[in-house]
């Protein structure tokens, strides 16, 4: 099975990055636009492993207090275009402390550097319009353990394990 770790979105941050994809789908642009139940912040790449439990295991190590999260900027790796967040130090040690777990419960995973995206639309042809991404915000309160399999219609994304932050005020 297919595995990656990252942070669900709130329905407010999912409503603002539709925002943004309808304001470049109206700019003309086209290509694979992610739905909105598949919008998330990826935290960790694991690809292709047998069984969850060791990784469940492994990221139930993982202790951190809930810090915000906003939205900024939009930005592209090629075809692949995607909303960006304030830089976070939270964030970052979140991504940090979670490879580190990995690392040590032998889970192999995607070593490039974490670069904190959401994407937003693949394949993309056009021009990148002039469209306003809103600086929603949402406290991360949890991660989660996210299986990937190849639909008809699309990625299906299931969560098989969620792991909430520790109790603790705001780490923003
Ligand atoms: P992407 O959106 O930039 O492609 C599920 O595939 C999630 O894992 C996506 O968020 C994807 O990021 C991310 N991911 C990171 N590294 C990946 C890799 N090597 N192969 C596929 N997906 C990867």
């Amino acid at each position: 099975m297919r595995l990656f770790a990252a942070i669900c979105l709130s329905e407010a941050m999912k409503a603002a990055l539709i925002d943004a994809q309808n304001g470049m789908y109206d700019g003309g642009v086209r290509g694979s636009y992610t739905q909105e139940e598949n919008l998330h912040l990826t935290l960790a790449f694991i690809g292709e492993y047998p069984a969850p439990e060791p990784v469940l295991d492994a990221l139930s190590a993982v202790s951190f207090t809930p810090f915000s999260l906003s939205l900024e900027g939009i930005g592209c790796f090629g075809d692949l275009w995607w909303a960006g967040m304030r830089p976070s130090p939270p964030l970052e040690a979140l991504a940090r402390r979670l490879r580190r777990a990995l690392a040590e419960g032998d889970i192999p995973f995607d070593r490039k550097r974490f670069s904190p995206h959401i994407t937003l639309l693949r394949k993309a042809r056009g021009d990148m319009p002039a469209v306003s991404l809103s600086g929603a915000s949402m406290t991360v309160e949890a991660f989660s353990l996210m299986r990937s399999d190849r639909g008809r219609r699309g990625m299906i994304y299931t969560e098989l394990g969620r792991f909430p932050a520790d109790e603790g005020s705001d780490g923003a």
